[in-house]
Parts: structure tokens; sequence; C-alpha cells
């Protein structure tokens, strides 16, 4: 008890933790301690962005990729995915209707789609940009050479989700096929920081092969790489990839994470997932109290929802984005915090004061 009672209270100081310090906190079965954790990353989060919770409006506007991971539901070699990619005009009445809802983070996510060229790329993000003055926007569509991210830079995109999936090299070939290194993700993260995104790393809790160690290098890279995002979630077999037999990563294990990465890097923007939704009927909810403070719903039309299925269960597949801005509105609220109309973008320039 007493143990990790100081482990936590240097996270909290500090923002420190050791290798053993994390395995010991990953197999506690101190409920008080991990109150204690879940207490002072909530804190952590509120004392920089007070009660408020920011949406992005996640667009997954292409579920065609060239890549084969072998985790996901989208891999080009599952023949049982039923592809699809929206138009420009389909996107931007996503944004329409994600604009009238109050969202002003526009997310495009999609797999690495060939057709999606950087010109393409390009004209979508300068016409949400002149369109939206006000609205960030994220792009999330994989691994591309340094010029590729440049011109989305400048046609006006202001972030970008890679995550990294795990710092571990070993652990990155488990899973992933020969082609694609754990090298050139680092080398792509740190070319969009050095561009000027607001970037964000993240990986799946529970992934195959992970252990306290991976996770702690995952640690030490959002230490060396100070993300302004972090995005992690579960892992959840979708059934027709190589992984589709394994058992999905838990709530616990992913609320632990979430406080932990909270008192690591106080300021980051940390999402309680649609992943973690879906393992669990009040999982985001539960993320946000143990540090999370943003959420991320669907404004895809419902009519592709069900395509892109990275994992089996998804939430939300059958629900209009009215509904999901409803829903949680109201799943907030219940837990003390309120969804803001706001970029939301990242205060780690203001003093955290510690
Ligand atoms: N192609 C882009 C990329 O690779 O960053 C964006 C799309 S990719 C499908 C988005 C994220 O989904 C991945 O980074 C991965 O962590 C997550 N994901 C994929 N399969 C998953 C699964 N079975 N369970 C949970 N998350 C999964
Ligand atoms: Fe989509 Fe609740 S967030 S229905």
């Amino acid at each position: 008890m007493q143990q990790e009672s100081e482990i936590i209270e240097r996270l909290w100081r500090e923002h420190r933790i050791d290798a053993e310090g994390l395995r010991t906190l990953l197999a506690t079965k101190e409920q008080a301690c991990l109150e204690e954790l879940y207490a002072r990353a909530r804190e952590t989060a509120q004392r920089i962005y007070g009660n408020k919770i920011y949406i992005r409006g996640l667009i997954e506007f292409t579920n065609y990729c060239k890549n084969n991971c072998y985790y996901c539901g989208i891999r080009c070699e599952n023949q049982g995915a039923e592809r699809y990619r929206l138009t420009k005009e389909e996107i931007l009445s996503c944004c329409e209707t994600g604009y009238g809802l109050g969202f002003r983070t526009f997310v495009l996510q999609g797999g690495e789609d060939p057709y999606y060229t950087d010109e393409r790329v390009c004209g979508l993000v300068s016409a949400i940009r002149e369109r939206y003055p006000d609205c960030a926007i994220t792009l999330s569509i994989g691994e591309k050479p340094k010029e590729s991210y440049q011109a989305y830079f400048d046609a006006g995109a202001n972030r970008y989700l890679l995550r990294h999936e795990t710092a571990d090299e070993a652990h990155y070939g488990r899973l992933h096929p020969p082609e694609l290194s754990l090298a050139n993700r680092k080398r792509c993260l740190y070319d969009l920081k050095e561009i000027g995104f607001q970037t964000g790393c993240g990986f799946m809790v529970g992934s195959p092969g992970q252990t306290a160690e991976t996770l702690y290098e995952d640690l030490m890279l959002i230490r060396k790489l100070r993300p302004q995002m972090v995005g992690i979630g579960p892992f959840i077999p979708q059934k027709d990839t190589p992984f589709g037999q394994m058992p999905a990563g838990t709530l616990e294990q992913t609320l632990r994470l979430l406080a932990i990465i909270r008192l690591l890097h106080p300021p980051v923007l940390l999402p309680a997932t649609t992943a973690l939704g879906t393992i669990h009927p009040k999982g985001r909810e539960q993320g946000i109290l143990a540090g999370a403070n943003v959420v991320m719903p669907n404004l895809s039309p419902v009519n592709v929802r069900k395509k892109y299925a990275l994992y089996d269960n998804k939430i939300c597949t059958g629900d209009e984005a009215a509904e999901c801005r409803l829903c949680l509105n109201r799943r907030v609220e219940e837990i003390g915090y309120q969804i803001v109309t706001d970029r939301g973008d990242y205060a780690g320039d203001v003093p955290s004061g510690d």
C-alpha cells in the first residue's frame, strides 16, 4: 500500500515513473490506491481544463487501406470488409451538420487509401478551411512522407493523429507485417511535430504481446515526444483478422493508463475513446473520471458507420450525429462535466502551476 502511494505521489509531483513503479500500478489490487490514482489524475485535468470536455467530430471518410496490420478490421486482406469512401461533398455535408451541433474540430480519419492522393487531401482540407475558418482540422490518415505532411499543413490542417501503436521494436513486429516499421512511425511523428502540427501518438491497451515493459517504453516515448494528444483505447478483436480470437484489453488497465498518462504529461489532450465505450457501457464516463478530457463522437453518415469496423461490436453505429451529441451531453453532465463549443486547443503553453 505504502509503495503504491509513493509511486502515485511521485507521478503527481514530478511527473515521473520508473519501470518497476509502472509494473506495480498495473498489477495492484488495492482499490484505495486506484481511487487515489484516478482522483489525482482527475484533479490534474480539472486544474488545467476545468470541468470542460472537448468534442471532436470524427468523419471516417474511407475504409480502403493499403496496409495489413494484424489487429485492424479494415486491413487490405480482410475480404469481409465492405469498402466505401465518402466524396468531398459528403464530407463537407458532415462538417455542416457538425458545425450546427457545436463541433469546432473535425477529425478526418481513414485507412491509407491511395485514391486520396495529396492533391485530393489538400483540396479537401482547403475547402473545409475556407468554410470554417474558426475550426481546427485534424487528419488521421497514416504514414506519409514529410513533404505530404507539409502540404496538408500548408492547406490548413492543424492537428494530426498517428498512434505509434507500441514503442517496442519486437512488439511492433508482432502487430504489423514486415513492411511497416517502428522507425518510420517515429520518423512520421517527429516530422509532424517539427512541421508544427499539434500531434497525437498513442496505442491500444491489451494488444497481443503487450507487457508492462512494452508499456513502459510507450510512456517513455510520450515523455520524449511531448505530444499534444495521446489516444489510447482497449484492443478489441475483429473476427476476420489474425487476432480475431485474442482477448480484448480491459477497462481497468485502460483507466489505469489514462490516469498515469495524465499525471506524466498533465496538459495532454486525452480522449475517452469509442473503444472504451464499447467494452463497457460507462467506459467513456469512467475514462473522464480517470483523467480524460476529450470525446470524439462520430459525424459519418449512418449508412457507412458499420463499415468502418476496426473491431467488433462498435457502439453508436446506428445513431445520427445529433443523437450522439445529445447522448454525450447527458452522459458528461451526469458526472459533473460539460461539453463545450470550442476548438479545444492544447493548454501546454499555460503555466501548469507545479
Ligand atoms: N490509418 C490511420 C492510422 O493508421 O493512423 C487511421 C486509421 S487507424 C484504423 C486508427 C486506429 O485504430 C489505429 O491507430 C489503431 O490503434 C486503432 N485500431 C485498429 N484496430 C483496432 C482494434 N482491433 N481494436 C482497437 N483499436 C483498433
Ligand atoms: Fe453515440 Fe451515445 S454517444 S449514442
